[in-house]
């Protein structure tokens, strides 16, 4: 009898959308506490350009010698479970895979994940939506825990790229730690950064307690924070120095099924965004690589398997 296989999107040497291949990969059982999924949907994440570019093999963080998986985040249903995990057969959940070093990933038909880096989608909520929560809405709430609680009397924050996935989350997720938000994009993005609660600029002047790095402007992000403020950036391993007295961190997403139970929540009633741009075959994850790296699109590209 031949080992049954499921389709995914590898990368072998990288070099961007045209090094994205497709292979059939054995079916593997879930070991204790794990599940496999049926994915329904898979986001295109800024960092699966960058893995399929190569920066990470260049920086030593990807070493797999046959293959690398694509993609990060996931929606879909549960297909099989381990011993010890409670979830029915059918159940539809949302979930993150971390880590870089990887040789599977979300750019899938299935997947094994611990049962712990999964949640549960509320109904009302649909999968394509909710599989763009996971990866950017626990790096905002993580890079929340960063920040912390505002200070009294040093609550400016501004959110660079509040427009897009990371930054809209922050502007939204910072005020339940005190800090009074305002957002930095693109003049066109006025109507949704307000949206989100955030004030908004196209322009920053130096002098902000704390700066959310979305938009990755790096130095000069962290040249707009007073001396002795905070700035959270999203390269880890390349945050800028520091200077001025100024604390440099950067958030590095972890999964965490119990947070992203949260985020979900909130983005089912409709107070956290979930931006849809396009849903596409995953046979065509590469066009859709080629889509998103000339910038300026709102909301994500979704696979659908
Ligand atoms: N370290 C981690 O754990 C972690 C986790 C998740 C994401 N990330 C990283 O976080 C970064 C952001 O991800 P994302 O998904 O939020 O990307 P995104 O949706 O593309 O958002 C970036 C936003 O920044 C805007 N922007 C860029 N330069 C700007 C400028 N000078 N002024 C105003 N707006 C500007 C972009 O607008 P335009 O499109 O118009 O340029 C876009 O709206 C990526 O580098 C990603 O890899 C890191």
């Amino acid at each position: 009898m031949s080992t049954p296989t499921f389709r995914t999107a590898v990368v072998r040497s990288p070099g961007g959308p045209d090094s994205i291949e497709f292979i059939d990969a054995p079916v593997v059982d879930p070991g204790p506490a794990e599940l496999r999924v049926r994915i329904a949907a898979a986001p295109v994440n800024p960092v699966d350009l960058a893995v399929a570019d190569g920066l990470f093999h260049a920086l030593g963080l990807i070493n797999q010698p046959d293959r690398t998986g694509l993609g990060w985040d996931f929606a879909g249903t549960v297909a099989a479970t381990g011993r010890g995990v409670g979830l029915a057969a059918g159940s539809r959940v949302a979930g993150l895979v971390g880590g870089f070093d990887r040789d599977f990933g979300t750019y899938a038909e299935q997947l094994v994940v611990p049962a712990s880096d999964l949640a549960v989608v509320p109904d009302g909520l649909d999968l394509v939506a909710a599989s763009t929560v996971p990866l950017n809405g626990l790096a905002a709430a993580q890079i929340t825990d960063l920040l912390g609680d505002a200070p009294t009397g040093g609550n400016r924050l501004l959110v660079t790229g509040a427009a897009g996935a990371v930054g809209g989350y922050v502007a939204s997720l910072a005020r339940d730690r005190g800090w009074q938000v305002t957002g930095l994009a693109r003049a066109e993005d006025e109507e949704f950064v307000r949206g989100l609660g955030a004030d908004f600029t196209t322009r920053a002047e130096p002098g902000w307690d704390a700066v959310a790095d979305g938009a990755v402007l790096q130095e000069r992000g962290l040249a707009l924070v007073r001396d002795g403020g905070a700035f959270v950036g999203v390269q880890p391993g390349a945050e800028p120095a520091t200077e001025r007295g100024i604390t440099v961190v950067a958030v590095v997403v972890h999964p965490d099924g119990h947070r992203l139970g949260g985020l979900l929540t909130r983005t089912a009633s409709g107070e956290l965004p979930a931006r849809v741009h396009a849903v596409v075959p995953l046979d065509h994850a590469a066009d859709a690589h080629r889509a998103v790296a000339k910038g300026g699109v709102r909301g994500r590209y979704v696979l659908r398997p």
